[in-house]
């Protein structure tokens, strides 16, 4: 099994014990898989006001708070539809198609750009330079990687790292935009003006989106720069640190 296999897995199972947590279940019993039932839905506070985005086929999310999650499309669902995809000219590049990593039920989601080399070869986002510090800005909110889901716009590397192209991000964003629905989280993070952009259905820039929360589909949503571009210019680092401020406050409000 591959590095990032092991953490989807790994990622996969702390979301399904955190999900009974917060069912009230406070203990497994010790009987053979499959002798006991799942516990009844998880708690719901507020519905979701929107329709699947992107054309999207999942159906109907249940609310940010809470809802049936079993009517919605799984990850995997959504991984297999994407299959060995050749929907766009990046597929002739990779070497790895990069689909997200993390905690499927996390409460937290960050959606950057696109993979750059490290991400390619190993098959997993934000690894390489900006990955670490991406890495560093979770950590300093009180979570860990697998805490968290973390995917990208287009799943296959761009050539020299340049930006994806219209079609290229047309042919592949609706797959981020599903990811994001079925996970469902009580925030997601933009990381740079593609991200937002396309979460966000506007071309405003990044300086202008970033430092207050946007609607997705009642999911709120903190633009903030790319870790890049932190790498070129490290004034804004400051900047993202207020952004996550914010975002670590809307989740500490949110479980009291
Ligand atoms: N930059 C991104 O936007 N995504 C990655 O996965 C790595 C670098």
């Amino acid at each position: 099994m591959q590095r990032h296999e092991r953490q989807e897995l790994l990622g996969a199972l702390r979301g399904y014990l955190e999900e009974l947590a917060d069912s009230g279940v406070d203990g497994l019993p010790l009987e053979p898989a499959g002798a006991s039932a799942p516990p009844a839905g998880v708690t719901a506070t507020a519905p979701v006001s929107a329709a699947s985005p992107g054309g999207a086929t999942a159906p109907a999310a249940a609310g940010p708070a809470g809802g049936d999650r079993s009517q919605r499309e799984s990850l995997e669902d959504i991984r297999s539809d994407l299959g060995e995809c050749r929907r766009c000219g990046l597929a002739d590049g990779r070497t790895n198609l990069v689909f997200g990593v993390g905690n499927p039920h996390a409460r937290l989601v960050f959606v950057g750009e696109g993979p750059g080399r490290d991400e390619d070869l190993q098959g997993e986002p934000f690894v390489g330079e900006a990955g670490k510090l991406l890495t560093k800005i979770i950590e300093a909110m009180g979570f860990t990687r697998s805490d968290v889901y973390i995917c990208n716009v287009v799943k296959c590397r761009p050539p020299q790292n340049r930006d994806p192209q219209a079609p290229e991000v047309e042919a592949c964003s609706t797959f981020m935009l599903r990811q994001v629905m079925a996970i469902n989280p009580r925030v997601i993070v933009a990381l740079g003006k593609f991200a937002a952009q396309t979460l966000l259905a506007t071309k405003a820039p990044i300086t202008r989106l970033r430092g207050s929360f946007h609607d997705f589909h009642g999911i709120p949503l903190m633009p903030t720069f790319h870790p890049a571009a932190l790498l070129r210019d490290a004034s804004l680092k400051r900047h993202v640190w207020e952004d996550m401020k914010q975002v670590m406050k809307l989740l500490a409000d949110e479980t009291q």
